[in-house]
């Protein structure tokens, strides 16, 4: 009703409701993000003192019931697990695998666009913590670098990544014998995110781990991670054995490195923004910070800038390094590096990466910004 109060009060603008004649008002806000102030108070009370909720759920016991429900629902068949390195599918993989073991086949498509070892990392790990489990790596990086040749829009990107994982996928798991089950590590964000729960809402990106997939294979859904976040999971994955330093690696986009090279995506980009982030990484943990961040990590601008090296003139591009602090990474605040350590990184990204002369730092929130560049 006052919307210039309510602007003042909160800065956003919340939805009211007042039923005529009635003196019942209501207003629509967000007591779930971290960013509302007091939201958790609000939400315990509500569960606790009003609904008389009595907070018995834990992860161990989501863990044991998930287990049970796995091995019920799959019984002799066999489940099919698309694994792209990051710590939700991993998850999902180790539930899974501790339910039924070797009737598990996880596959990971190498698309070109991930981190710096990033496959044969998971390899590593997935040899080492769950040997009864068969996983096979596809190397496809020339379908997705092909399909993905000049094209620069973010969502169209995030389309072809998604058609181009389906393609191969389909044609991996064709080769696999009596799959009954597909399973993902969708979590609680990718499905408030991409669909909403009444009807069609905002999409604010399309996820490309949620839908697509269940639609074309004939196979039923499986996604034990759909109701929890992300700190959720790094706790159950912690119950499940699965190494702490790969439960604590920062989350990484289905997309990968496609949509933090802003515009087109190139061999020569993809190696600039790769090494970029190696660098970034190895100096967050060096100094001993890397776990005190949500996410970080360096995006391609296709923008090239003057710069001086030695005695000659250069143009090259820019890089932007972006750290993020989050609960869940509905919203996010920077994080504040210290300002030598960020000058540590500059000098050796623009020392070490061929093509760049210049490294920025986002200092933007979300909102109004999101994580991803794109
Ligand atoms: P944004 O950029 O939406 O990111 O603030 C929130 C979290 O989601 C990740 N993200 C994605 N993950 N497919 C994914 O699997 C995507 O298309 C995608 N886009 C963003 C992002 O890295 C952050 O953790």
């Amino acid at each position: 009703r006052d919307r210039q109060r309510w602007r003042r009060l909160g800065g956003s603008l919340p939805a009211c409701i007042e039923i005529d004649g009635h003196e019942i008002y209501g207003v629509q806000f967000h007591p779930e993000v971290s960013h509302t102030e007091h939201g958790e108070h609000i939400l315990q009370r509500f569960a606790v003192e009003i609904c008389k909720g009595e907070g018995t759920w834990s992860l161990e016991q989501l863990a044991r019931e998930t287990i049970e429900d796995i091995r019920r629902e799959v019984g002799d068949g066999k489940v099919l697990c698309g694994l792209s390195g990051g710590v939700d599918s991993t998850v999902a993989a180790a539930l899974i695998a501790k339910a039924i073991g070797p009737q598990l086949v996880c596959v990971c498509v190498d698309n070109g666009l991930m981190r710096h070892n990033e496959v044969a990392g998971v390899e590593k790990i997935f040899n080492s913590e769950f040997p009864d489990v068969e996983l096979r790596v596809v190397n496809a990086q020339e379908a997705f670098l092909s399909e993905l040749a000049g094209v620069t829009d973010p969502e169209t990107k995030r389309k072809i990544i998604g058609r181009v994982f389906i393609e191969v996928f389909e044609r991996e798991s064709n080769k696999i014998t009596g799959v009954t089950h597909l399973a993902q590590g969708t979590l609680y964000p990718d499905v408030i995110e991409s669909v909403s729960v009444r009807g069609p809402s905002s999409v604010i990106k399309s996820h490309h781990n949620v839908g697509g997939l269940p639609e074309l294979l004939p196979f039923k859904l499986l996604e034990p991670l759909r109701m929890l976040f992300k700190d959720e999971v790094r706790a159950l994955g912690a119950i499940l054995g699965v190494p702490h330093d790969f439960i604590r690696r920062h989350p990484f986009p289905g997309p990968g490195l496609a949509i933090r090279i802003l515009g087109d995506i190139t061999e020569e980009r993809l190696r600039i923004v790769r090494e970029s982030d190696r660098i970034f990484m190895e100096m967050l943990h060096e100094h001993g910070i890397y776990d005190d961040i949500w996410q970080a990590f360096a995006v391609l601008l296709p923008v090239k800038t003057v710069g001086v090296m030695g005695d000659a003139r250069t143009y090259e591009f820019v890089v932007a390094l972006r750290a993020v602090t989050s609960r869940d990474g509905m919203t996010a605040d920077r994080s504040d590096i210290p300002m030598e350590i960020l000058g540590k990184i500059s000098n050796r990204i623009i020392g070490e990466v061929r093509g760049v002369n210049r490294v920025t730092y986002d200092l933007t929130s979300k909102p109004p910004a999101t994580i991803e560049w794109e």
